[in-house]
């Protein structure tokens, strides 16, 4: 009991810090960021992902929205491939959860990833080097990450905060 105490109270802390000080909010908004802004409430949101749709008819779909193109182009990415489905609680983790989770461990972001320019093949071939090949993510989430680091990288220099250049 103690024990699922001290764990609910780390997890409500590591919450909190997250909500505080995100050292990535530089990073551009993923799919799951973009959907609460898109569609901000619940019901909103279960309907949006009951629809079937390519991400050329997600483009068309958003266009209402308040998102910018890019956004829009990364939200509409995201959406053909998760939806349709019912998880409105807990979307799949999107490209920037991706990048943020496993291309860190071994490199630095900066490098590897955030100043990389390809397209979505470009980051697709990445998994077939040898000291890439056993990284642990399915099909459809290097697709995912494909899509958005297609369209969101690499970012401005001057975007990246300076202890993160490296
Ligand atoms: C298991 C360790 C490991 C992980 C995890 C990892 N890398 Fe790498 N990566 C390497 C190694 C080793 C090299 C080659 C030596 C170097 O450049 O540091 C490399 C090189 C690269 C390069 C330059 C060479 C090339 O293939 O074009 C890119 C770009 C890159 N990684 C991107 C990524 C991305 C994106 C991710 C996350 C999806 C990632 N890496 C995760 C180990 C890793």
């Amino acid at each position: 009991m103690r024990r699922v105490l001290v764990l609910a109270a780390f997890a409500l802390l590591a919450g909190v810090g997250t909500a505080q000080v995100d050292p990535f909010a530089f990073m551009p908004d993923g799919g799951r960021g973009l959907m609460a802004r898109a569609f901000p409430t619940p019901e909103a949101q279960a309907e949006a992902l009951a629809a079937t749709r390519s991400a050329e008819e997600w483009l068309g779909a958003l266009t209402a929205s308040d998102l910018s193109e890019r956004e829009r182009a990364t939200l509409a990415a995201y959406l053909s491939r998760v939806a349709p489905s019912d998880y409105v609680q807990s979307l799949p983790p999107d490209g920037r959860d991706l990048a943020l989770v496993q291309c860190q461990s071994c490199h630095s972001l900066f490098s590897g990833y955030l100043m990389q320019r390809r397209d979505r093949n470009g980051w697709l071939v990445i998994f077939a080097s040898p000291f890439h090949k056993d990284i642990p993510m399915s099909q459809t989430e290097r697709e995912i990450f494909a899509d958005y680091s297609a369209i969101n990288m690499p970012m401005r220099v001057e975007d990246v905060p300076p202890e993160l250049r490296f």
